[in-house]
């Protein structure tokens, strides 16, 4: 394929790239956004694979064959409940790409460099590398604290802000004699400066507690599009920069968005240290005796005379139980006996951004009944009654009264603002954050306890026998 056409083919697939992005900003043009973006990843493929550079077609075949029968065995089996851990460790694998190119570009140039080029794509190299290990060891540790093999609790290491910087100072002063030397040593100060940057993943994801870990995946996934810009500069690769940048920067947005949702400084974040500790409600687990306990027969009856509406708060245990597809047959009852319903999305729900609005999207929800936080936060002291399916930490009220409590701080659902409020959940566990909850002692609050989708099952029965 001539360059000319490998351009444009490069500069239509950054466009669908471009459009795709914002396709998904929305749950109507979301499908349509997702979409776009096979079409250009599929033309970004087989342009690549036509370039006059590329020769060896059996490797890239059989990599693409082998690769992507992995990434389709692994998507198709993967349940909505471990999503998280998957786009973690596709991450690191970003970032892997990112070292191994750097290594291999550095090792075998495709064109011998002097001068101020050279010193230029020396540049490229290094920072490749220090990017993607970095995105590579900090990926695979917030793989292992989202799958539970490593604890939620931040890693306090004294003197620990002095490690990163030192850490960040090595990498910077090394790059001095890496621009300088030949290719033998060269290699060995690239491989000590990936120790470094490894190191300093592991140690800037190990040091956020449980109640940070969705801004660090956000985080991570800004990295990866950033190590895949600096693996583009790297190749000479427009449509590599192109969407690294893409990815860099909606992902340091998303993060931003994330950090206002939670009222962190994207500082504390980045530096770690926050998001755990011991909180005055830690203990609150042990208390079941001490709620009140009501039966579905109840719960339909409470929600038949909600004239004010009814609102619905999913989290994460929905997910776990799979019972959005009911939790709608729910809402269509309702709405059926003129019965106002609606949705209240936390922006942390669940276990990934948008979670439950795919969830919700996924089981038919009608997308005008479903609100974020702000917009129904002011409605609850109106709302009659409030149904609480598997959420726990975003409607902890400890978040707004006890300063020692890990999510201080976060602003949650006020669901006890609300006349009733009815929390579907298996028993006493304790959300993410691993913190107590005193909601459910609040005297308008009461417990429907058991697997979220077999309580709704028979909150529905109780239903359609009135
Ligand atoms: P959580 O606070 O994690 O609470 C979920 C609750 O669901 C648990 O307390 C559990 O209690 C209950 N549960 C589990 N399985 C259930 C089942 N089968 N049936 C009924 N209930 C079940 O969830 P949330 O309120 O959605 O809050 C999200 C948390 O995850 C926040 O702390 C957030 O920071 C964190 N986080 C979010 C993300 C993103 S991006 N959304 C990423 C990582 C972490 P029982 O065991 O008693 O049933």
């Amino acid at each position: 394929m001539p360059q000319s056409l490998l351009s444009i083919a490069y500069l239509v697939a950054a466009v669908l790239f471009i459009l795709s992005l914002s396709g998904l900003a929305s749950q109507e043009t979301a499908r349509r956004g997702n979409l776009l973006g096979i079409i250009g990843m599929l033309i970004a493929v087989a342009a690549t694979l036509l370039h006059p550079a590329v020769e060896a077609y059996g490797l890239a075949l059989g990599a693409v064959l082998i690769g992507g029968g992995i990434g389709a065995a692994l998507a198709a089996r993967v349940a909505m409940t471990a999503m998280p851990q998957l786009v973690a460790i596709l991450h690191s694998f970003v970032g892997l790409a990112a070292v191994l190119v750097g290594f291999s570009s550095y090792l075998a140039p495709i064109e011998e460099l002097s001068g101020a080029a050279r010193a230029v794509h020396a540049v490229e190299i290094w920072l490749a590398v220090a990017i993607g290990s970095v995105t590579f060891t900090g990926s695979v540790v917030a793989w292992g604290k989202l799958r539970g093999s490593i604890g939620g609790k931040p890693l306090l290491l004294p003197a620990r802000h002095q490690l990163n910087a030192a850490a960040l100072a090595l990498t910077l002063l090394l790059m001095l004699p890496f621009l300088a030397v030949g290719q033998g040593a060269g290699v060995i100060l690239l491989g000590i400066m990936a120790a470094v940057t490894s190191l300093l993943g592991v140690h800037l994801v190990m040091a956020i507690g449980g109640a940070d870990m969705p801004v660090v995946v956000s985080l991570l996934n800004s990295y990866s599009g950033w190590a895949a810009a600096a693996a583009g500069f790297m190749l000479s690769n427009d449509l590599l920069i192109v969407t690294g940048a893409l990815v860099g920067s909606s992902g340091a947005i998303l993060s931003y968005i994330m950090c206002k949702a939670m009222n962190r400084s994207i500082w504390s974040v980045v530096f770690g240290g926050f998001g755990g500790g011991p909180a005055a409600t830690a203990q609150l687990g042990e208390q079941r005796g001490a709620v009140t306990e009501i039966s579905p027969g109840e719960v339909a009856e409470l929600a038949l005379s909600a004239t004010r509406g009814v609102v619905i708060v999913p989290g994460y245990g929905m997910a776990v139980a799979r019972a959005q597809h009911l939790v709608n047959e729910l809402t269509e009852l309702l709405r059926g006996r003129d019965i106002a319903v609606r949705y209240a999305i936390h922006p942390v729900a669940g276990r990934l951004p948008g979670h439950m609005n795919v969830l919700l999207a996924e089981a038919g929800v009608p997308y005008d009944i479903v609100l974020e936080m702000d917009e129904i936060n002011g409605d609850l002291p109106e709302t009659d009654l409030v149904l609480v399916i598997g959420a726990n930490d975003i409607v902890n009220p400890g978040a707004e009264s006890d300063p020692s409590s890990p999510i201080y701080g976060m602003p949650v659902l006020q669901v006890w603002e609300a006349q009733r409020v009815v929390v579907f959940k298996r028993g006493m566990g304790a959300g993410y954050a691993g913190v107590g909850n005193p909601l459910f002692l609040h005297e308008r609050c009461d417990m429907l306890f058991g697997d979220a989708r077999e309580s709704m099952q028979a909150v529905l029965s109780a239903l359609r026998e009135r």
